[in-house]
């Protein structure tokens, strides 16, 4: 095991110490090539704060190199509940303000604010690593774009997603809608966006929401048999089939074509270049 410590990487320092992840509701470890992110307030059902996500950036900054597989999880009843709710109160978040306080900053400070947030759910797509949420219980609001910033989706049977904001009056801001559209299609977006309502986990399989459902108790097995298969492959070939399969909606078939030969003939010159 080891710890993620204080690093910079680009610029930007995060304080990553398990005991500076604690106070941010988190826990990280990892186990050779396969790292950890446990949400960690249980008794508040692994409700987030902008220290939750500004921690997560923090850890995707350090994260290890040897590190391929990404596991992000929640400790107790649920994944995530979302933000904390305290935010919707005028106190909000001892240390953290309100929403009150965020709506009286000014514009660019807002879209600065939302922006270091969503660096903590966005690293989770790099094409060096693969990232898997392990999703039981709720995953509501932000635990709903968290599950959606990771590659893949194990869920247990208990599971209930819920895109909570438009009921809230607010958008779903943490960087989910793309993948929720490239999964569902955009109907299927559009009515669990604009209803609220809930996803079991029958529905989450049958509409590509998730990849596997297994019994509550065989979550955990069912992530590291997952992530034994993902280490199976070779590390830079994974990475480049990543990022290949990545832009694959934004290119023409041409284009594919000539990225895949491109990524390839790095391939080639690494095996048998000499
Ligand atoms: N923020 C802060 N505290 C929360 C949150 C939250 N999002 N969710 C739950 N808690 C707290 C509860 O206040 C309660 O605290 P207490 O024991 O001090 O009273 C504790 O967690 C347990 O909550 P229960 O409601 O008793 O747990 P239960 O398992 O019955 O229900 C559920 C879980 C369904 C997740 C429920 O707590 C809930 O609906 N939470 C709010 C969900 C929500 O609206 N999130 C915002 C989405 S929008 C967004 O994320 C941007």
């Amino acid at each position: 095991m080891a710890e993620a410590q204080a690093r910079q990487r680009g610029g930007h320092t995060e304080d990553v110490s398990a005991e500076r992840l604690a106070e941010s509701g988190l826990r990280f470890e990892v186990d050779g090539e396969i790292a950890t992110i446990t949400l960690d307030r249980p008794d508040k059902r692994n409700a987030q704060t902008f220290a939750t996500w500004s921690a997560l950036a923090g850890i995707g900054d350090s994260l290890p190199e040897q590190v391929r597989v990404v596991v992000v999880k929640g400790e107790g009843p649920s994944f995530s509940a979302g933000i904390d709710l305290r935010m919707f109160t005028p106190e909000g978040v001892p240390g953290q303000g309100s929403f009150s306080s965020v709506a009286r900053s000014g514009d660019t400070d807002f879209e600065h604010n939302i922006r270091k947030a969503q660096a903590g759910f966005l690293w989770l797509r790099r094409p060096e690593i693969v990232s898997i949420a392990a999703v039981h219980g709720h995953a509501i609001g932000a635990g709903f774009q968290l599950a959606l910033s990771c590659d893949l989706r194990i869920v247990a049977d208990d599971v209930t997603f819920c895109m909570k904001e438009p009921a809230l009056g607010l958008v779903p801001d943490l960087t989910g809608t793309k993948p929720l559209v490239e999964l569902v299609g955009l109907a299927k977006a559009v009515d669990i966006c604009l209803t609220a309502r809930m996803v079991h986990a029958e529905e989450a399989l049958r509409i590509g929401l998730a990849e596997q459902v297994v019994a509550r108790d065989d979550l955990d097995r069912a992530v590291r048999d997952k992530a034994a298969e993902l280490l199976s492959t070779n590390r830079d070939a994974a990475a480049a089939t990543k990022r290949l399969l990545q832009g694959a909606r934004a290119r023409t078939l041409e284009e594919q074509s000539v990225a895949e030969g491109l990524e390839q003939a790095v391939r080639i010159k690494a095996l048998f270049g000499g």
